[in-house]
């Protein structure tokens, strides 16, 4: 994956330690849940190295210094539906006033085709710099779809974050959208017949909703 700059998988061994209980079949819904905000939550620190600053002159108790925040109403978060709802408390831990954005994307279990069902944007968010979630990357069908989908409305600055990625995905969004930085907690195998990723976890979206 080193051929892709704006790919950046994490190596970090407290995401492996969760990620390996995630992975278990065993790990129930509430734990699965639980795991998935954390891992966004330490993967929010790294991806969002690069938002903007802005100068504010703050006075301690001794004096005024000039101290920098990140810019009031500058970031917004879009799960893709239904998983990436899973993500969206553990950008919230750290970014609590990043505004949510929705798009319903799911996929054609024949022909693993994604098809959008839902889009409601926060207003202004052209401006805004845009965490696209989705805690896995399969062929990658749902995320470039979505990030087409935010191109349309005007969006130019987003990055993708996933727990977990295919090498079939990374490919997928890397050469479709170079521009976007992606952000993944694993690079797995690669994918089954049916499009699941391996090792993998499983059906995300199942798992955190115990749908099946
Ligand atoms: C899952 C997952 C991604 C998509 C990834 O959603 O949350 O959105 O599959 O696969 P892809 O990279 O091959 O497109 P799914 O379509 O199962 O919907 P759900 O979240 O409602 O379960
Ligand atoms: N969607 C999932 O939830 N899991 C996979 O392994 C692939 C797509």
């Amino acid at each position: 994956m080193e051929q892709y700059k704006n790919v950046f998988i994490f190596d970090h061994p407290l995401i492996k330690h969760k990620i390996s209980i995630l992975r278990d079949k065993n790990t129930g819904m509430k734990e699965f849940r639980e795991l998935i905000e954390e891992i966004t939550t330490i993967m929010t620190y790294e991806s969002m190295r690069d938002v903007e600053l802005v100068p504010v002159e703050v006075e301690t108790p001794l004096e005024v210094t000039t101290q920098y925040r990140i810019a009031e109403d500058s970031i917004a978060i879009v799960p893709i539906l239904r998983a990436g709802l899973g993500m969206v408390n553990g950008v919230h831990k750290v970014f609590p006033t990043a505004k949510v954005g929705h798009i319903g994307m799911y996929r054609d279990e024949e022909t693993l085709e994604p098809h959008e069902y839902y889009c409601k944007l926060p207003e202004g968010i052209e401006s805004k710099m845009v965490f696209l979630i989705d805690p896995m990357l399969a062929t990658g069908g749902s995320a470039c779809d979505a990030l087409n989908a935010l191109k349309k409305r005007g969006c130019k600055k987003i990055k993708l974050m996933s727990v977990i990625a295919a090498p079939e995905g990374i490919k997928a969004v890397a050469e479709a959208h170079p521009d976007v930085p992606v952000y993944v907690s694993t690079l797995d195998r690669g994918l089954n017949e049916h499009g699941y990723i391996l090792p993998g976890l499983g059906d995300a979206g199942d798992r955190l909703y115990g749908t099946k």
